[in-house]
């Protein structure tokens, strides 16, 4: 049986990979099977790959994913997205098994922040409340009071008294959003989401000559240049709900571009136009942390239940506290 920690070192390597992989294979009948068999459950986020997508028993956003994490009675959570995320789904519900196929699956956003760092904004800050993104690992939720994603953070932050001093970490460009929207001025952490920081305001609007009667729609992780002006700025499920019941015909669309997989389907009429980046060669909007995920690493991580997703439980249970608060707080929305 391979370790945890031979598994970790192994599994990006080419090598793992064709190790236990027969030719031929049929993955989605041998993933379909070990889903019956383990009694597990499959979790994609819309950013992960229209294969991973179409094979997972639950496909949602941040919000979403860590309500079905945390009320699925599954034995393993195959979580397919990036380690933050996972590690949600195990702080909420322990018991289970957490596996991501690929454990390097990072984010830029919450590698720009640490518990300690975090502790120290709050020794300068001793009266302010911590509200963080979700997209920050467990010792920055530890130190937080309430999380919030980005489907529920307007909401949350409304509901707070005015004269309440904040701290938000770590999305500068989710903060400053809702600073402008909910008339705040809370004090931001300098992080950034490399994905949605991405998007080239100048070849935007070329785009926007182009399609003169598209709307733009961008996600609040997207710079203020960006959402200045865009028609619609939402979380990944609002901007799905928003293509699918607008009377328009065509979208710019200024998030990570796994997202227009489902928007495809379940709008197949309408124009989807992936927004351009400042990369001329790629033109890609996509996140490729969210990438490393495969469906051959799936196979396997569902084959050797690897690489699992452990935690300290003093941590667990301090970072479980500001997400249940989230909970608590954002029932009204879907
Ligand atoms: P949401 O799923 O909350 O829209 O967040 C987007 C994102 O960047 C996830 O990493
Ligand atoms: Fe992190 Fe951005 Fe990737 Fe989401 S899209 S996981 S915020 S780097």
């Amino acid at each position: 049986m391979t370790t945890l920690e031979e598994a970790i070192t192994l599994l990006p390597t080419k090598g793992y990979l064709n190790m236990d992989i027969p030719e031929g294979l049929n993955l989605v009948d041998e993933i379909n099977r070990m889903r019956k068999e383990k009694n597990a459950i499959i979790l994609a986020h819309y950013y992960q790959t229209g294969d991973i997508q179409d094979i997972s028993d639950f496909l949602g956003d941040s919000l979403q994913l860590a309500r079905a994490a945390g009320k699925t009675d599954a034995d393993m959570i195959v979580f397919c997205g990036v380690h933050f995320m996972a590690e949600t789904a195990k702080i909420l519900n322990p018991a289970k098994k957490v596996v991501l196929p690929d454990l390097l699956a990072g984010c830029s956003l919450a590698d720009s922040c640490s518990g300690e760092r975090l502790r120290d904004l709050k020794k300068q800050h001793p009266d302010a409340i911590v509200i963080s993104y979700i997209n920050c690992d467990s010792g920055v939720k530890a130190e937080s009071d309430i999380i919030v994603t980005s489907s529920n953070a307007g909401h949350i932050i409304n509901s707070l008294p005015e004269e309440q001093e904040i701290i938000f970490a770590p999305d500068r460009n989710l903060g400053r959003y809702i600073n402008q929207t909910a008339g705040r001025s809370m004090i931001l952490w300098d992080g950034a989401c490399t994905v949605h920081e991405a998007f080239s305001l100048e070849r935007i609007a070329q785009q926007m000559l182009e399609y003169p009667k598209a709307k733009l729609i961008a996600h609040p992780e997207a710079q203020k240049p960006v959402l200045q002006v865009a028609d619609y700025i939402g979380s990944t499920a609002n901007l799905l709900n928003y293509v699918v019941d607008s009377d328009s015909r065509e979208f710019i669309v200024a998030t990570e571009e796994g997202i227009l997989h489902e928007m495809r389907k379940r709008a197949p009429d309408k124009t989807l136009i992936p927004a351009l980046t400042m990369d001329e060669k790629c033109n890609c909007s996509e996140c490729h942390f969210m990438k490393l995920n495969t469906m051959e690493k799936l196979y396997l991580c569902m084959k050797y239940e690897l690489p699992e997703i452990l935690m300290d439980e003093e941590v667990r249970l301090k970072a479980l506290r500001p997400i249940n608060k989230m909970l608590e707080l954002s029932k009204a929305i879907k």
